[in-house]
């Protein structure tokens, strides 16, 4: 592990002052200024096409936001960028957040972080459909939390740290300089193989065929990959073999597999931590509630007559978020119209996550909550089931389990 050290120099403001606002060149002249020359070339490539383009005037045209701009040193490691232009926009795009993330003063300007085990969630500017498919259409996230006084970015193969920052004067910009490059969050099907505590649910979500909705046989995890906006809690590895023995009931029945299945499932919303309020519900795939209770040990979640600890949450995917549980859910119970009505409110209020700024949580963000206490929306959300009636053989012993293919499982 590379050490991480965090230079915050305060003091160290930067008299960069933009004669205008929407002014591409004085921009990339100020990352220049800045001793961002690598990242100032990188925003001057996006004038060569029109996404990039897209984004640099959305970014300059005003409004806040936090910059997390890769050193020199940070760009020489990534030089896969610079031979495509597509992922080196949206590359960019991923370390743009929406809206200001400081609690500064004149004197110093930090990144806002929650401490471990709460984390921070801020929306980005990637919504390439190549790079991310979440509900709404709307950008992927950003996690970070601050542990033993360090800030950390979650789901990074390495460490980053933050090492300088500065406002831009005359624009609505903070430029947080680090020392890594982002890496675009995966498939939630990459993000499980890649996880240190789930590569049981990884194997069984890769190697579980059924049909899709395009009426191709297709892996579970390629069909939940397709969906947009999932939220997975995802039973440990350990998990998985506490609950062997009850399994066997399971593999003859893919009904009642696939209902068990929904109900880790919230389907048309992306939950993350910070959305979850305990005391709420929401509503699973199977149109049953998930309902959560934080307490001083920690933050559980409830599906029938089954209570789990969250273990690890925010790992963001492409098109959604999981959280790793200490138990598997065996609730065979399912409501198919609070289901779909969950689901349509999902995809009705996801389009207000397009205009998202700022710290995402519970209370800005109505879409996922249904907790009592909110005075927000009320709505819920969760995912549509639709009826199912295929038959299972499986052999969950090797974690490989093949279905006799007849319906659909989203
Ligand atoms: C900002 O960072 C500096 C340097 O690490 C630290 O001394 C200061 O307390 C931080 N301010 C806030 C508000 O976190
Ligand atoms: C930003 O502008 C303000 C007001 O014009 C000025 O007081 C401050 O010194 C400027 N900061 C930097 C870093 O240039
Ligand atoms: C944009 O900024 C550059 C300096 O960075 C300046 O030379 C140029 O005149 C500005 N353009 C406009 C249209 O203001
Ligand atoms: C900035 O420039 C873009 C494109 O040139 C334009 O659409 C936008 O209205 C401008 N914004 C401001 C605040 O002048
Ligand atoms: C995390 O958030 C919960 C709920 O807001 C709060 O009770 C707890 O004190 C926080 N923990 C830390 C370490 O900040
Ligand atoms: C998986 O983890 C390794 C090591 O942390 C990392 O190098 C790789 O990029 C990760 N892959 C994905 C798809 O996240
Ligand atoms: C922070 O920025 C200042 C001013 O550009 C520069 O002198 C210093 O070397 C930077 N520090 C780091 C750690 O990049
Ligand atoms: C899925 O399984 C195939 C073949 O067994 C393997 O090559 C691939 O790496 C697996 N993918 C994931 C994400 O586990
Ligand atoms: C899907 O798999 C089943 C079972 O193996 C098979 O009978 C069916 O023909 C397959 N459907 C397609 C479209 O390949
Ligand atoms: C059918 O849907 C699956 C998602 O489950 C996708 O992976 C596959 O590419 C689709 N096939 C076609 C021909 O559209
Ligand atoms: C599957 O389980 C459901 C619910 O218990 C039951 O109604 C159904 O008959 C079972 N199907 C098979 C093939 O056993
Ligand atoms: C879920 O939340 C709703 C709205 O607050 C409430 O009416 C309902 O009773 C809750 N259900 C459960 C099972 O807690």
């Amino acid at each position: 592990m590379v050490a991480r050290t965090y230079l915050a120099l305060s003091a160290a403001l930067f008299s960069v002052s933009l004669a205008q606002s929407n002014n591409t060149t004085a921009i990339i002249d100020a990352f220049s200024s800045l001793g961002l020359t690598s990242f100032a070339l990188a925003a001057s490539a996006l004038n060569g096409s029109s996404a990039g383009q897209a984004l640099l005037e959305t970014v300059l045209s005003g409004g806040n936001y936090s910059i997390l701009a890769p050193n020199n040193d940070a760009f020489s490691q990534a030089s896969s960028l610079a031979s495509d232009s597509t992922l080196l926009t949206d590359t960019l795009a991923y370390h743009i957040l929406r809206g200001s993330f400081t609690n500064s003063d004149s004197s110093s300007l930090n990144l806002t972080s929650a401490s471990s085990p709460n984390h921070t969630i801020g929306r980005s500017m990637l919504n390439d459909s190549a790079y991310v498919s979440l509900e709404g259409n709307a950008s992927q996230v950003v996690a970070w939390t601050t542990e033993s006084n360090k800030l950390v970015f979650l789901n990074q193969p390495s460490n980053i740290s933050i090492v300088n920052s500065t406002r831009i004067n005359g624009t609505g910009l903070d430029v947080y300089v680090i020392d890594g490059v982002l890496s675009i969050p995966a498939s939630i099907s990459s993000v499980l193989a890649n996880g240190t505590n789930t590569s049981s649910i990884a194997g069984l979500l890769n190697s579980t065929m059924i049909p899709s909705a395009n009426g191709t046989n297709d892996t579970i995890g390629n069909i939940l990959n397709s969906q947009k906006g999932i939220t997975l809690f995802a039973p440990s590895d350990s998990a998985f073999s506490t609950v062997s023995s009850s399994l066997p009931t399971l593999e003859g029945n893919l009904t009642v597999f696939t209902t068990v299945l929904q109900n880790h499932i919230i389907n048309g919303s992306s939950v993350y931590s910070t959305e979850i309020v305990s005391g709420s519900n929401l509503t699973s795939a199977a149109g049953e509630p998930l309902t959560f209770l934080t307490n001083s040990s920690g933050t559980y979640v409830t599906s029938g007559s089954t209570t789990a600890k969250i273990l690890t949450t925010d790992m963001i995917a492409m098109n959604g978020v999981v959280h790793v549980i200490d138990n598997v859910f065996l609730n065979t119970d399912s409501d198919s119209s609070a289901a779909s009505s969950a689901y349509e409110s999902a995809t009705s209020v996801a389009t207000k996550l397009a205009t998202e700024t700022g710290a995402i949580s519970a209370t800005a963000t109505a879409a996922s909550s249904t907790s009592s206490s909110s005075s927000g929306s009320g709505s819920s959300n969760g995912a549509e089931a639709t009826s199912v009636g295929f038959s299972l053989y499986t052999t969950f012993s090797a974690v490989v389990v093949s279905f006799v293919i007849l319906g659909g499982l989203l």
